[in-house]
């Protein structure tokens, strides 16, 4: 009997906190960051078929790899050795549906990998246990093992050793996504380059970020929202200072540049307020496209096990 399709549906991420240190020998840089989830998500959906591949549907689908090296075939291929199956024959086609912007520092490739994890864990009937999956997230990418996760967590290491992190109310975001994406080592190398040549303003510690989320209170948090790479960003593109005044304009109550950009973030007091930032900043002409979103959500979820609504 061919076994049904599995589709796993999985969040974005924006990083309210992401303080960078030195590069480690290995070429990583070593972080503390506060990760949150968010309801911007791809449905990547894997089934048992003889002609394996990728196919990508959504929006920037036509800049996303459909060769190996696109991340979530990486996942199939580790799985595949993990369970003795041929890594070059693993029978499954992997069918990815964007909704998350491609390579716009919000974890899009990160995501499909953890989803292809979770959903193939489920089709190979592999019984891998969250801490397992976790491990192989670590080896496909930094940000992997958040994805399955979710919610709102605290990472070290690389981004990839979490801790949850209690977040005691929905956040509202306005999500500004540009024309075309950045390369995260780009950006962790301008940042390298900045502090070679002078001394750009580090982030703070986290605590007070961390007790800005327990309290609930957006305002609070604004003022704590802080990120290493958004000089790198803004110095790769310099347009997106434009676009993080233009939202604090428009009534946000802070923005940031997204993880290693160049989506950037705004702060909401509430869901109507960024519905109404949402469409000030869209008539204001400086990003391609404006999204609403909240936080957190889940990690990668199987589909079929969430409540009919
Ligand atoms: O882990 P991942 O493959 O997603 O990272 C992509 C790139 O981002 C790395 O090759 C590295 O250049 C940079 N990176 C880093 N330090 C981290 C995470 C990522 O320098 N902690």
């Amino acid at each position: 009997m061919v076994p049904t399709p599995i589709t796993v549906r999985v969040p974005a991420k924006v990083n309210l906190h992401l303080s960078v240190g030195d590069a480690r020998p290995d070429g990583y840089h070593e972080l503390v960051t506060v990760f949150q989830a968010l309801s911007m998500t791809d449905e990547v959906t894997v089934l048992a078929a003889e002609e394996p591949g990728i196919d990508v549907q959504g929006e920037g689908a036509d800049s996303v790899p459909t060769d190996a090296t696109n991340l979530a075939w990486k996942a199939v291929r580790l799985l595949a050795e993990h369970s003795g199956r041929d890594p070059e024959e693993p029978g499954v086609r992997v069918s990815i549906n964007k909704g998350i912007p491609v390579a716009g520092g919000m974890a899009g490739g990160s995501a499909d990998a953890a989803a292809t994890l979770l959903a193939l864990n489920q089709l190979w009937r592999l019984e891998l246990g969250r801490d397992e999956l976790s491990e192989f997230a670590a080896k496909l990418g930094s940000d992997v093992p958040f994805s399955l996760q979710g919610g709102t967590a605290l990472g070290t290491g690389r981004g990839e050793r979490l801790v949850p992190v209690l977040a005691r109310h929905t956040f509202h975001w306005v999500i500004a996504l540009d024309k075309e994406g950045l390369s995260t080592p780009a950006a962790y190398g301008e940042l390298d380059r900045l502090r070679a040549e002078s001394r750009p303003n580090r982030v703070g510690e986290v605590e007070p970020l961390l007790e800005a989320l327990a309290s609930g209170d957006p305002r609070q948090l604004a003022l704590l929202l802080g990120n290493d790479l958004q000089a790198a960003a803004v110095s790769l593109r310099p347009g997106l200072r434009r676009t993080l005044r233009a939202g604090v304009q428009a009534g946000a109550l802070a923005g940031i540049v997204s993880g290693s950009g160049p989506t950037c973030a705004f702060l909401c007091t509430d869901a109507d307020a960024a519905v109404r930032v949402a469409a000030e900043l869209s008539g204001a002409g400086v990003c391609r496209t404006v999204r609403v979103a909240h936080g957190p959500v889940p990690g990668a979820k199987l589909v079929s096990e969430e409540p009919a609504h």
